[in-house]
């Protein structure tokens, strides 16, 4: 059994000002940012989504093996809970760099960080910190206040990356 790292943030206390120079940085540098809903929900983008998260999802200790496509549509994207204005992705000459997905829970009270992941070859910049920016302001948007997401305790990068924004242990894990 994984002991699963459990972290939440509270978006009142999180400092947006902190993060604006990671996604100014990006911008500078070439990259876009837009989201899923402003994209358009379409058969060749819920591809593309699949492909990133799908490629990102690799590096994520004992994974296993990821969704077939067909499963992914089925768990990840027609669910209630998902939101295609909270699917935050980075893009940089017209291909899919990065994404930050937040779904929404209403009877729980919480938004659930589903995945974050940039491409290998854009790691390292901060564009994690951008995306995570852009999410977090989605659901303080959306009237939420917890941010919730969960680690493999060995996938130390994700880990540190939302300690570096504040995330902190949970005291339980997600209520169900
Ligand atoms: C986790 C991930 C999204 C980070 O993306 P990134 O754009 O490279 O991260 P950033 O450059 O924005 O770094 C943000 C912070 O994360 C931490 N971090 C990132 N990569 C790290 C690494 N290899 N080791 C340790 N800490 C790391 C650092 O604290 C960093 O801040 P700092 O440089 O100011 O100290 C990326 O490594 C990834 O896609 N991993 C595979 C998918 C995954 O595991 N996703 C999380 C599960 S939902």
């Amino acid at each position: 059994m994984v002991d699963w790292v459990r972290l939440q943030l509270n978006v009142d206390e999180f400092n947006d000002g902190d993060f604006g120079p990671y996604l100014h940085g990006a911008r500078e540098s070439g990259i876009e940012f837009t989201t899923f809903a402003e994209v358009g929900d379409s058969a060749g983008h819920r591809r593309a989504l699949y492909d990133l998260n799908k490629t990102c999802s690799a590096d994520i200790p004992e994974r296993g093996e990821f969704y077939t496509y067909d499963e992914y549509v089925s768990r990840r994207i027609d669910v209630p809970s998902f939101r295609a204005d909270g699917v935050m992705l980075a893009i940089r000459d017209g291909v899919w760099i990065g994404m930050s997905a937040t779904s929404l829970h209403p009877a729980q009270g919480y938004a659930f960080s589903e995945m974050t992941g940039v491409l290998a070859p854009y790691r390292g910049q901060g564009l994690s910190l951008a995306l995570k920016l852009l999410a977090i302001r989605f659901v303080r948007s959306s009237g939420y206040r917890r941010l919730v997401a969960f680690h493999h305790p060995r996938n130390v990068s994700a880990i540190a990356m939302n300690r570096r924004l504040g995330f902190v242990e949970e005291a339980s894990g997600r209520p169900e």
